[in-house]
């Protein structure tokens, strides 16, 4: 039996798209074949348990099918459990999943003893950042007058640690990725100001700037049913196709790639 690959992803900055790149990424990576394991560590607002649970529920009340993930959920309660039973109740979840070519781990927009143990294990950590300087600064802290990186931020050390501990333990790296999502046709020279500082930023703390994600519709109007554009198919199409959505495959599948993924971000419909 092959080790898993195991991904988080992270970002303590709330609403930043982690469950929105989690789900995307799941069912992408399933449809292109790969037995996936879901981890939702966001036990208190749980996006992705609800994603799945309305998956089987859309799946069954209109008679198609469509991949699922190998689930071990957590217990709500784990939020504020002590911490020794909390990374307890981590192990034998990730235990749980070993079966599994990939376990992906959604996290909360909070740093948390399962968070933190989470990204200890990562083989690769991918950070959705929106595209804002006020969400840059959950990864590095900007001068407010010159707007020169003044430190990475909390969260950065939390991954160069990460990287440092599991590189002294078991001789691996840890892959981190970090991509802007919610692009929109922001102002040339503000984009080009942000753009500058993650590349700086990305030097100054060692992680790689993956392909964006666009704001799109598509994105988060799926989520009710638990499908994503993945899942699009002659059979399963909750809603019309649009140029939208080939433009968010197309995304998806560049994302996938510079990720070293196996994916099928959906080609059928
Ligand atoms: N690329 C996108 N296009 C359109 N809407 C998006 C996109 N990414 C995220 N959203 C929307 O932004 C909101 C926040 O996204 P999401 O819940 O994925 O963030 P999060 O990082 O998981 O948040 P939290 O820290 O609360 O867990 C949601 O309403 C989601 O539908
Ligand atoms: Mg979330």
């Amino acid at each position: 039996m092959t080790t898993p690959k195991v991904i988080v992803i992270g970002n303590e900055k709330g609403g930043a798209g982690k469950s929105t790149l989690a789900i995307h990424l799941a069912t992408a990576l399933m449809h292109g074949g790969s037995r996936v394991g879901v981890l939702d560590l966001d036990v208190r607002q749980q996006s992705l348990g609800h994603f799945f649970a309305s998956r089987r529920a859309w799946l069954s009340a209109n008679g198609q099918s469509a991949p699922m993930p190998d689930e071990h959920p957590l217990s709500p309660r784990l939020a504020s459990a002590p911490e020794d039973e909390a990374l307890d109740q981590f192990e034998t979840a990730l235990a749980s999943l070993a079966g599994c070519d990939v376990i992906l781990m959604d996290t909360p927009g909070a740093d948390t003893p399962m968070s933190r143990a989470a990204h200890g294990r990562a083989d690769l950590i991918v950070t959705p950042m929106n595209d804002s300087f006020v969400d840059f600064d959950a990864l590095g802290v900007v001068d407010p007058v010159t707007l020169e990186l003044k430190r990475p931020s909390l969260y950065s050390e939390t991954v160069w640690n990460s990287r440092k501990r599991r590189a002294a333990e078991s001789g691996q790296s840890i892959d981190w990725v970090v991509l802007r999502n919610r692009l929109a046709s922001m102002e040339a020279r503000n984009r080009r100001r942000v753009d500058e500082r993650v590349q700086a930023l990305s030097r100054r703390v060692g992680f790689r700037v993956g392909p964006g994600l666009g704001d799109r519709v598509i994105y988060r109007e799926l989520f009710p049913f638990g499908l994503t554009i993945a899942d699009l198919s002659q059979d399963i199409r909750p809603v019309a196709m649009s140029l939208q959505h080939v433009a968010a495959r197309q995304e998806l599948r560049a994302l996938m790639s510079f990720l070293g993924l196996e994916a099928d971000a959906g080609a059928n419909a």
